[in-house]
């Protein structure tokens, strides 16, 4: 198996590029390959030309793609797995790489009449100066995660998951004291990355839609849920269709299936709400929940959620 890694970062002085090298040497001992693309080294140019934005634009297959573009694309169609190697910056990822983006995901590659592979895992190694409980109490690894699994990698890759290698600023003293223990962790992911299964999965920040549902049910294929999991806790936010907004919040027990309480409005104005039991089985690729609930008047049914 072959694993694509996009690393950006401004200097070798750096933990991120020591995260890289660990996770590399990771990568060779468990009998894998890779590819890798050193944006900074390759100098490659983030920005978009006129052209290159016209034909994005106006959805259009033409003129070609310019070559360094196309040449990682190529090393994506060629590979397993992506993985991108960055520090945050503004709660972003570094401008090149954001402008690598801009350019890689053009129009007939990673969207319209799309010809990117299906990948079997995106994976995102990320270097922040903050420590981890600030920037999930202030919602900006939310925002991250979002970004890059919610749009970026999208319904391109399989699996998703994000590592984060926090408290990293120089100016803290966690820098130090943690810099072994990042190794190790960076070096596992690497040894890791092809042979972690969906078994122990994470429902955090994944999105689902009703693909079927009973007469007496009130979500559809307009409705989407965004998911999150902290340990065997569950919560999702849902809306569209006939919900305007709804919450659910349960667990999950140790075969992975789900157990939670939902309430929302509709769009009649009513607040409803019921209970709901639900497996999760994993079909080409994709993750299903086949659900089985009941509303609080005692009304049954059942609906199948599919990931998109
Ligand atoms: C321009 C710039 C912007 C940064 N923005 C953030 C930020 O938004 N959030 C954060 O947690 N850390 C931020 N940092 C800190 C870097 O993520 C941190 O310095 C880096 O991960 C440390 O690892 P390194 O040794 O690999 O550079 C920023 C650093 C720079 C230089």
């Amino acid at each position: 198996m072959k694993a694509f890694i996009v690393y950006c970062h401004p200097s070798e002085d750096s933990l991120t590029r020591n995260l890289r090298d660990e996770f590399i040497k990771g990568i060779i001992d468990s009998g894998n390959e890779y590819v890798l693309s050193d944006l900074y080294k390759m100098d490659f140019k983030a920005d978009m030309t006129e052209q290159e934005y016209l034909r994005d634009a106006n959805y259009r297959d033409y003129p070609e793609v310019a070559s360094d573009v196309l040449e990682e694309q190529e090393k994506i169609n060629s590979s397993d797995a992506i993985v991108f190697i960055y520090p945050v910056f503004w709660t972003e990822a570094p401008a090149k790489l954001v402008g690598w983006f801009d350019r890689v995901w053009s129009y007939g590659f990673a969207y319209g009449n799309k010809s990117m592979k299906m990948l079997e895992k995106g994976v995102i190694l990320c270097s922040a100066g903050n420590p981890e409980y600030r920037l999930e109490r202030l919602g900006l690894l939310g925002s991250m995660k979002k970004v890059m699994f919610g749009d970026r990698l999208f319904n391109r890759v399989k699996q998703t998951e994000f590592v984060l290698f926090d408290s990293t600023s120089r100016e803290k003293e966690e820098r130090e004291t943690n810099w072994e223990n990042n190794l190790k962790k960076a070096y596992q992911k690497g040894k890791t990355l092809f042979s972690q299964t969906e078994e122990g999965f994470s429902l955090e920040d994944r999105y689902f839609t009703a693909i079927s549902n009973s007469d007496t049910g009130e979500v559809s294929d307009e409705t989407i849920f965004s998911y999150h999991q902290k340990g065997n806790v569950i919560w999702a936010e849902y809306s569209g269709g006939s919900i305007i907004k709804g919450f659910l919040l349960g667990t999950i027990d140790d075969n992975n299936n789900l157990h939670f309480d939902y309430r929302h409005i509709n769009t009649d104005g009513e607040s409803r709400s019921g209970s709901c039991n639900s497996k999760p089985v994993l079909e080409n690729g994709k993750l299903r929940f086949y659900e089985h609930w009941k509303w609080t008047d005692g009304c049954e049914g059942t609906s199948v959620i599919e990931e998109i």
